[in-house]
């Protein structure tokens, strides 16, 4: 007998069931043959991390990544982490839980939520394309929100390409295991969407052969 989802966007693949929540650091090692640590680790040295800097990282996972951020900071920075799910933040803290300048705050990111807080940087990895348009946008709301002015968004995602240019194993792959927003996601001219939300001054950073990008897009005033 088919289960009944409890996923609110039954075919998003980001809401993690608790299988691959609990394997996502070393599920996304194998996928990547060994290279995931090594492109994390180039990814956030683009964000030129402050010592000081407050740094909002949205739908964070295991910590991974803000272990990462974490070395760039002194005392006097900090780093926000949200993510809905109780298995996520059961790995994030033990991995972070020492940290005192690393939060965790188990919360939507898809929901309107208000930190009373702006952040120097707001960081969403891997995230973005498993929701429906309308719902990134609640999400870009949120960074909007909670950005200061001349403040970074990074966005570390799929870039946009054609499907059917992909090579054939590519393609496969990302077919099969990639869900139907994901497909949406790729067709998406994101520096327009955020231009629309008064971001400016893109930076693109790419890798895995230009399929995935990271956006970094300024606050404008
Ligand atoms: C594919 S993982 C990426 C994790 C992390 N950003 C990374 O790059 O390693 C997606 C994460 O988003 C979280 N997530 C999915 N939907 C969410 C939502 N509506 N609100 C907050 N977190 C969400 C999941 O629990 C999961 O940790």
């Amino acid at each position: 007998m088919k289960m009944k989802s409890d996923k609110l966007y039954p075919e998003s693949k980001v809401e993690l069931n608790s299988f691959s929540a609990k394997n996502y650091d070393r599920i996304m090692n194998i996928a990547s043959f060994g290279l995931y640590c090594g492109f994390i680790r180039k990814a956030i040295q683009a964000m030129d991390i402050q010592s000081e800097d407050k740094i909002l990282d949205l739908g964070c996972g295991t910590g991974r990544n803000a272990l990462i951020m974490n070395a760039y900071l002194n005392p006097n920075g900090k780093i926000t982490c949200m993510d809905n799910s109780p298995v996520m933040e059961e790995i994030f803290k033990k991995k972070c839980g020492k940290y005192k300048h690393i939060d965790f705050i188990r919360q939507r990111i898809d929901q309107p939520f208000d930190l009373s807080d702006q952040f120097d940087k707001v960081w969403i990895s891997f995230v973005i394309h498993g929701f429906p348009h309308e719902i990134r946008l609640a999400v870009l709301e949120n960074v909007f929100k909670h950005l200061k002015t001349g403040g970074l968004f990074f966005m570390l995602d799929f870039s946009e390409f054609e499907l059917h240019e992909m090579p054939a194993l590519y393609r496969f792959v990302f077919q099969r295991f990639e869900c139907k927003y994901a497909f949406d996601f790729i067709k998406r001219d994101w520096k327009k969407i955020l231009s629309g939300y008064h971001f400016a001054k893109f930076e693109e950073f790419f890798f895995f052969d230009r399929y995935v990008r990271l956006l970094r897009a300024e606050k404008a005033g």
